[in-house]
């Protein structure tokens, strides 16, 4: 009755909730993508819930989008809402722990190391740890097996992306203490600690000696390289963070670096390894399309299977389409959140949403909207392909889409799409070139590997865990595998 009696008709719907602080934490933490579609069918694109007593309003839809990711610096915010979980993580100084604007800088100095001459250098690399892990880990040994995927992406995912990204000296260390460490840091994005982040918890005490240990780790490499004379690993993200400078001619500190390069590791590899899970185990779902994607580098490859490079990766389409198509239905950051700093109104509605509300973008809901994707809940790779039955609807593509400078190169604003894994404005991932490199280099070698069927023979997919901050497949997600007969 009070939620009927006080509703105010200049602020979104409210979704109806018992209790006040609870609110409606519990429906949306189960499952957010079908909290986001049942309250849309019942409010309309632009609702309000209570999530842990915070009045959250989320807007979505490509014009929610758009109005939320596209954001005035002056109207939201991110680093008040993400501070919290990323500074005992990342480490001082950097990313939510500074102005936006040394963050777009320091966005612009991580995108130095990733471009189109840094990518070639990068798939061999992958290729070799993907072949090395298969060969050394006994759950893969013998001619078939069933295996937990997701752990199992997860190491792939952390040794290449820190073998590319950070060099092999940065490699080596993760077979001895680091891959502990790094999984204490882990503990620290999990939800709780939006609230407990302070606490001293052993978990959050594990969190805050393995951020200073590793930044230390990083640190000494740094001072060895310039004592060297900076001329080592030439290409790679640390060489190139150490020869960076701010607009306000100060070099950046050794410090800022180390906590760069953990930031940046962490950053894709919640969702690098999600993914790559999440692709497996649709290919076990659908065997069919694993053999397609083997075919598809016989046929354009060669029966010898030549090592791949990233020229050979732009020649397998279904490849690529696999990753495209599983971030369209997993993407693996279901909610992105802002503060509100100002009040903000929608524009075409009465709606004005007040400062002390947060809104929350869920480009997931437009991803998987029958308006843009015939069949949405369809896995379907080959719609991605010129003139397939169940082709997107996307408007502007990514080349044609207005583009914007936020300090850090031009970035597509990606308003109108209705695919937007990778976010979009000044907060868009710097990674997505880095992931589409990693995540089909893997799949290619897997596919090279291995057969994959679901353990009962059938076609169905494992549910989802939205537990922790990025969601992932639930565990156990077992997969049967068989060794690949080779020609
Ligand atoms: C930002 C998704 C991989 C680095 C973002 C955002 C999304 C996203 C949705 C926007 C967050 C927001 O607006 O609050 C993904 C997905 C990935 C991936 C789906 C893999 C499949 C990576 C990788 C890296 C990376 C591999 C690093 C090499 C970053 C950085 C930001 C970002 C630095 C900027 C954060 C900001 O400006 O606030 N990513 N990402 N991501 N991502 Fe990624």
């Amino acid at each position: 009755l009070q939620q009927i009696l006080f509703k105010n008709p200049n602020e979104p719907p409210v979704v109806f909730h018992w209790f006040p602080v609870i609110g409606s934490t519990i429906t949306y933490g189960m499952d957010p993508p079908r909290f986001f579609h049942e309250n849309r069918q019942k409010y309309g694109d632009c609702f309000t819930f209570v999530l842990l007593g915070k009045k959250t309003t989320c807007y979505v839809g490509t014009q929610g989008n758009d109005f939320i990711l596209n954001g005035k610096i002056r109207d939201v915010n991110a680093e008040e809402i993400y501070t919290v979980l990323t500074t005992p993580v990342f480490g001082k100084d950097v990313v939510y722990d500074c102005p936006n604007s040394k963050l777009m800088e320091q966005k612009k100095f991580m995108k130095i190391a990733l471009t189109s001459e840094a990518f070639r250098s990068y798939v061999p690399i992958i290729a070799d740890e993907v072949s090395g892990y298969v060969k050394r880990t006994p759950d893969f040994k013998g001619q078939s097996g069933i295996v937990n995927i997701c752990p199992k992406m997860a190491q792939i995912t952390i040794f290449t992306a820190s073998h590319a990204l950070q060099g092999s000296e940065v490699r080596s260390r993760f077979d001895e203490k680091l891959a502990d460490l790094y999984h204490h840091l882990d503990m620290g994005f999990s939800p709780i600690n939006f609230m407990l982040h302070w606490a001293p918890l052993p978990w959050n005490n594990r969190r805050d000696h393995a951020q200073k240990t590793v930044a230390g780790i990083y640190m000494d490499i740094i001072k060895r390289r310039r004592a060297a004379g900076g001329e080592e690993d030439a290409q790679d993200m640390m060489h190139h963070l150490m020869n960076s400078t701010y607009k306000n001619g100060t070099p950046v500190p050794d410090h800022e670096i180390a906590h760069m390069m953990i930031a940046l590791l962490m950053a894709g590899q919640h969702s690098s390894s999600s993914t790559s899970a999440w692709i497996m185990v649709r290919l076990a779902s659908r065997p069919d399309i694993m053999e397609e994607l083997y075919q598809e580098q016989v046929r354009v490859l060669g029966a010898d299977l030549p090592p791949l490079t990233y020229e050979n990766l732009h020649k397998l389409p279904l490849n690529q389409a696999i990753v495209k198509e599983t971030l369209r239905l997993h993407a693996p950051i279901h909610s992105i959140m802002r503060a509100v700093k100002q009040p903000m109104p929608v524009p075409g509605t009465k709606y004005v949403i007040p400062t002390s509300h947060v809104l929350l973008a869920a480009p997931g809901v437009s991803g998987s909207d029958p308006k843009y994707f015939p069949k949405p809940d369809l896995w379907e790779p080959h719609r991605w392909e010129d003139g397939s039955p169940l082709a997107p609807t996307l408007g502007r593509s990514d080349e044609e889409d207005e583009k914007i400078d936020y300090g850090y190169g031009l970035v597509s604003k990606g308003a109108g799409s209705p695919y937007l894994p990778f976010g979009a404005g000044r907060h868009r991932c710097i990674g997505e070139q880095f992931a589409n490199v990693q995540l089909q280099t893997i799949v290619a070698m897997m596919v090279r590997e291995f057969k994959f069927r679901n353990v009962d023979h059938s076609n169905t997919v494992i549910g989802t865990d939205y537990a922790s901050l990025f969601s992932r497949p639930l565990e156990p997600a077992n997969v049967y595998w068989e060794r690949r007969e080779k020609a």
